[in-house]
């Protein structure tokens, strides 16, 4: 990193020019209608980080399929044609701001406490997950004990990501990132306690690791060369905040010098604070990213001022900064931090309504009709 490099200055990530390297963080906000299209209110809520300054948007996880991948009510996805279409003005008035916007990928797996397509949930193995599910997600009690995915429940998961990267792509957004972290379906497959398959997606770490190297060969071989793609990874679950790789720096070594060939253009790391020592002591899981994959890497986690987040970019060499809860409190907080303006704190109050659409706001107390369609 050069002297006049920091968080304003212009970016690359991957082959994408960005105006600087503030990027949202991907946060679901279950607002859209139930047919998983966005509309208008959506729309505000996305142009006002555009507005504020932030050089990227990730998008919240969109399910990509019409199996196993919707994880909540309400969650957009890119299962269809129209529902990407639904997307247009967003990614318009956010572009117009010279922002880029990434469609993030995501398959719920064990953890779907809603899906409007399947009575069931799918994961690699029939194991209930631990924790429970999100009321702020509209879910309540437990997880329901997945089915285990067969192969041929597999390949419907590779072609869900191909296709919904692909309709992205159609759509106008600038990139995909695949979700791979949290706890949901693909870290379902990384984690020893949540896979006990015996075939190729099971055993040993490079096996466990198959299914984001076929992923990204699925998507790459259907978007191009051309197209921004990349990863999220976490040791952190939505439902496990204590989890750490088990074999520590060795599982960070092989995971990401693995997908480091495996097609992609960036690596998005998040910890719940982006410095911590990864394992214990030593070095910070972003920090391992880029030593052991050499791709851009964005870095995320616990960031609230403009001075820890300087002092993040610079110590932890990472290369893009994405910020989650304060933006929620600051959708300006690039234009307030560039100008030393006051950095609202985060309330768990903001959680709602930011871009719930009206009706939503109603529904605590309502059970909801389960739709199934083919
Ligand atoms: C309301 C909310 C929704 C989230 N949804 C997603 C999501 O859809 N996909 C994802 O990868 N991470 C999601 N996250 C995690 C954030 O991207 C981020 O990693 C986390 O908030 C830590 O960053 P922060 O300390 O800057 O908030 C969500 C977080 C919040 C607070």
């Amino acid at each position: 990193m050069t002297n006049s490099e920091n968080l304003f200055s212009a970016g690359q990530l991957g082959k994408l020019l960005t105006s600087n390297r503030l990027v949202l963080a991907p946060m679901t906000r279950v607002s859209a209608l139930e047919n998983g299209n966005v509309g208008p209110l959506m729309a505000e809520y996305y142009n006002e980080f555009a507005a504020g300054g932030f050089g990227v948007i990730i998008t919240e996880g969109l399910y990509t399929d019409r199996h196993y991948s919707q994880g909540y009510y309400r969650q957009p996805g890119l299962s269809s044609n129209e529902q990407a279409q639904s997307w247009q003005p967003i990614i318009q008035s956010v572009q117009e701001h010279g922002t880029k916007i990434i469609a993030q990928l995501m398959h719920a797996g064990a953890l779907s406490s809603y899906n409007r397509f399947s009575e069931n949930s799918a994961a690699p193995s029939a194991i209930q997950p631990k924790g429970k599910q999100m009321p702020l997600y509209y879910g309540s009690g437990d997880y329901s004990q997945p089915l285990a995915m067969s192969v041929n429940d597999i390949d419907n998961v590779l072609q869900g990501f191909a296709d919904a990267a692909r309709r992205a792509k159609d759509a106008g957004f600038d990139g995909v990132e695949i979700h791979g972290a949290n706890g949901y379906l693909l870290d379902q497959f990384l984690t020893d306690y949540t896979n006990h398959r015996e075939d190729q997606y099971g055993g040993d770490l490079r096996n466990r690791l198959r299914i984001y190297t076929d992923i990204v060969a699925a998507v790459r071989a259907a978007v191009g060369d051309d197209f921004l793609v990349g990863v999220r990874f976490s040791q952190k679950k939505v439902n496990d905040s204590q989890y750490c790789w088990p074999t520590a720096e060795d599982a960070a070594r092989e995971i990401f010098s693995v997908i480091a060939v495996s097609g992609i253009d960036f690596l998005h790391i998040t910890e719940p604070d982006i410095g911590q020592s990864a394992f214990n002591e030593g070095a910070s899981l972003v920090s391992l990213a880029k030593k052991y994959s050499g791709l851009s890497v964005i870095g995320n986690g616990g960031v609230v001022t403009a001075e820890q987040a300087s002092a993040s970019f610079t110590e932890q060499q990472v290369d893009f900064l994405a910020l989650g809860k304060v933006a929620l409190a600051n959708p300006d907080w690039p234009n307030l931090a560039r100008l030393g303006g006051a950095i609202k704190a985060f309330d768990p109050a903001m959680f709602t309504p930011l871009a719930d659409l009206p009706s939503a706001r109603d529904y605590a107390n309502k059970s909801v009709a389960v739709c199934f369609e083919s």
